[in-house]
C-alpha cells in the first residue's frame, strides 16, 4: 500500500479515479473511499474490509453540487442543518437518485450523505469531482482506525494507498440522522453532534432509534458486532465490581475508566479521541481483558457509551 502525503492529492485522486480504493482521513475516522460512479470500485471496499453486502456506505461530498448529484427531494430540515452543522461529524440519510450504483447503498432507495470537515478530505473529493463512498477504515468488526498506523494495521495488502493525515481530531464515527421521515427525524448513531443540538436547531424533539424495536434493523450496520478488539470487554458501574474481577487476572487485564476516576490500581483515562487507540493497543500488548468503569462521566457520553456497549458482549439494556 501506497503512503500519499498531504502534498501529493492528485496521486491520491487518479488512483480514485482509475478505480482504486484509497484511505483518507477525516475529522472523525479515517475512511475507506472510492468514487461513487464507480460500482466496481466499490466492490473491492466490500472485500478489502470484508463487509456484510447488506451494510450500506456513506457518502462524502465536498460541496452542495455534489449532494444534487446522487439526492433527490431533499428535506427544509436537511437545509438547516447542513447550513449550520457541515462540514462537520453528521451524516443525514435520504432518497437517493437512481443514478446511483445501488451497491453504494446495499440496495437501498435511500443515501447517507456527509460533508467530512477535514481539509484533506474536502481537498480530495473536490478533485475527483464525485463524491467517495467511505465507510470506517477497518476490517470488519475491528475497532475503526483513528491514526495512519492504524489503516496500515488492517489494510496493509489490501488497498491501494492511503493518505497520510494526522490523528483524526473526534475519534468516533459520524451521527447518522434519519431524514427519509422528516417529520420525524431518528438519530441511527449517536456521535459527538448530539440530539440536543439537532432539536435545537430544528425547533422539534428527535427521536434516538433502538433496534430492538423491530426485528430489521433500520440501519443494516446494527446487527453487527462492531468496534471489537481480540480482547472481551466488560462493563462495570462501580469500582468495587470492576475491581473483584481484576483481581482475578491482574497481568492480562486493561482498565480504562474517566479522567475523574480514582482506582487504587494503574488505568487509562478514556475519551473519544482515544478509544479505538486504547482498544488496538490493548491487543498489541497481549490483553486478554478490558475493563471500563462506566462512571457519570461515561454514562453521559451518548457516543462513546454506544461504542464501549456494541464492542463489549454487554447487553443495551444494560448500560
Ligand atoms: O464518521 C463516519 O461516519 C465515518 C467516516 C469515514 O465518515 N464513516 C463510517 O462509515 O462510520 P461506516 O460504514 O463504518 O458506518 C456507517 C453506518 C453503517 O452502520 C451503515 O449500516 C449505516 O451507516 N448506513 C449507511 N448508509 C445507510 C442507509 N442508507 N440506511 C441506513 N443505514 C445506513
Ligand atoms: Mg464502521
Amino acid at each position: 500500500m501506497r503512503i500519499i502525503s498531504s502534498t501529493e492529492l492528485d496521486a491520491a485522486a487518479a488512483l480514485l479515479l482509475e478505480g482504486e480504493v484509497v484511505a483518507f482521513p477525516t475529522e472523525t475516522v479515517y475512511g475507506l473511499g472510492a468514487a461513487i460512479f464507480d460500482p466496481e470500485a466499490i466492490a473491492k471496499i466490500y472485500t478489502a474490509k470484508n463487509r456484510p453486502a447488506d451494510n450500506p456506505l456513506i457518502a462524502h461530498v465536498s460541496d452542495f453540487c455534489q449532494v444534487d448529484q446522487i439526492a433527490s427531494s431533499l428535506p427544509r430540515e436537511f437545509f438547516t442543518l447542513a447550513e449550520h452543522l457541515w462540514p462537520g461529524p453528521l451524516t443525514m440519510l435520504v432518497t437517493k437518485t437512481p443514478n446511483v450504483p445501488s451497491i453504494a447503498s446495499a440496495g437501498l432507495p435511500t443515501i447517507g450523505i456527509r460533508m467530512p470537515n477535514h481539509p484533506l478530505a474536502l481537498e480530495l473529493i473536490a478533485q475527483v469531482r464525485q463524491p467517495l463512498v467511505a465507510p470506517s477504515a477497518n476490517l470488519s468488526g475491528r475497532p475503526s482506525a483513528t491514526t495512519l498506523e492504524h489503516v496500515c494495521q488492517d489494510f496493509e495488502d489490501r488497498i491501494a494507498a492511503v493518505v497520510d493525515g494526522d490523528s483524526c481530531s473526534v475519534g468516533l464515527e459520524s451521527t447518522i440522522l434519519d431524514l427519509t421521515h422528516p417529520a420525524k427525524p431518528q438519530i441511527l448513531r449517536p456521535g459527538s453532534i448530539t440530539r440536543d443540538e439537532i432539536e435545537k436547531l430544528l425547533g422539534r424533539s428527535v427521536e434516538i432509534y433502538h433496534p430492538h424495536q423491530e426485528e430489521t434493523p433500520r440501519s443494516p450496520g446494527m446487527k453487527y458486532r462492531h468496534y471489537a478488539p481480540n480482547a472481551s470487554i466488560s462493563l462495570y458501574r462501580t469500582t468495587e465490581e470492576l475491581m473483584e474481577q481484576w483481581e482475578t487476572a491482574p497481568h492480562t487485564t486493561l482498565i480504562l475508566a474517566s479522567a475523574n476516576a480514582k482506582l487504587p490500581v494503574p488505568h487509562i483515562c478514556l475519551h473519544e479521541q482515544n478509544l479505538y487507540a486504547e482498544l488496538r493497543a490493548a491487543d498489541k500488548n497481549g490483553y486478554l481483558r478490558i475493563l471500563v468503569l462506566c462512571d457519570e462521566h461515561i454514562l453521559g457520553n451518548v457516543a462513546l457509551l454506544n461504542r464501549l456497549v456494541k464492542a463489549s458482549s454487554t447487553m443495551c439494556d444494560t448500560f
